[in-house]
């Protein structure tokens, strides 16, 4: 069975008041839930990293996440962070290929395959975000574009190292427009990126990755998204910052 995952993206908000404050409400409130099958994983700033992991030491249901990492390992990368240095207080998962990195920092697939061969052989966890723009949407282009983003920044990796992968389809026109995408057109992708995945290695190893929906997930869709046959779960940024609704999310895995 898949494993369930709903990951805060807190991208940059948050003074580490606020964030010790959020962390800890929804602390209280995961532990009031009876969750077997469903992580929640946090990524908060670099900077509160730290405060994060302290809070929610022991807990079973909660992990952390960076939102990037360096292509380097070491050395004079003024303002970076590598995933040694991840691993080394504690992170679980790091995300990359977010479609803002993308965007903003002219991240591409090449560059995203170095990250997460770093990632990777540092006892990370890549979250490797995938998805089209409105435009590549409206030219029938969406298929092709998912498809090269995971041939171009996954499909070097051998099938053990694949294996550890999660994957977040998060379509560029969702993420924090309030629009998100219907559920035929999210399974329909889920779907697609397994099948994809299954070609290139295997069935099996295609259906033991969790694949992650984001793009204005909230309280309210959140069930039906998660309800579709190759949803795991989902990559929730805007909604995250908000303790009660976020958790409201993770209980659309309770029945
Ligand atoms: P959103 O962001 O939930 O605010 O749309 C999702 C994301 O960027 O991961």
């Amino acid at each position: 069975m898949r494993k369930k995952i709903v990951v805060a993206n807190w991208k940059m908000n948050n003074t580490q008041d606020e964030a010790i404050h959020l962390v800890t409400a929804i602390i209280s409130k995961i532990n009031n839930l009876t969750l077997k099958e469903v992580e929640v994983v946090i990524a908060p700033s670099y900077l509160y990293i730290k405060d994060v992991i302290e809070l929610t030491k022991g807990n079973l249901n909660i992990t952390v996440a960076a939102q990037n990492c360096s292509e380097h390992l070491k050395g004079a990368y003024t303002g970076e962070v590598s995933s040694i240095m991840l691993h080394s207080i504690g992170v679980k998962y790091v995300i990359v290929g977010h479609s803002e990195r993308r965007a903003y920092q002219n991240e591409n697939n090449l560059l995203l395959k170095q990250k997460i061969d770093l990632i990777l052989s540092n006892h990370l966890l890549p979250i490797y975000c995938c998805g089209e723009s409105l435009e590549e949407r409206n030219s029938d282009e969406h298929f092709s574009v998912v498809e090269n983003q995971l041939n171009e920044a996954l499909f070097h990796l051998p099938m053990e190292l694949m294996k550890k992968l999660v994957i977040a389809y998060e379509p560029v026109w969702a993420i924090g427009t309030g629009v998100t995408a219907t559920v035929n057109q999210t399974q329909e992708m889920h779907q697609f990126i397994r099948n994809v995945i299954s070609k290139k290695y295997n069935s099996s190893i295609a259906d033991s990755i969790s694949v992650l929906y984001g793009g204005s997930c909230n309280s309210t869709n959140a069930s039906e998204l998660f309800a579709c046959e190759d949803v795991d779960g989902g990559l929730v940024g805007g909604v995250s910052l908000a303790a009660n609704d976020f958790v409201k999310i993770v209980e659309s895995f309770i029945d």
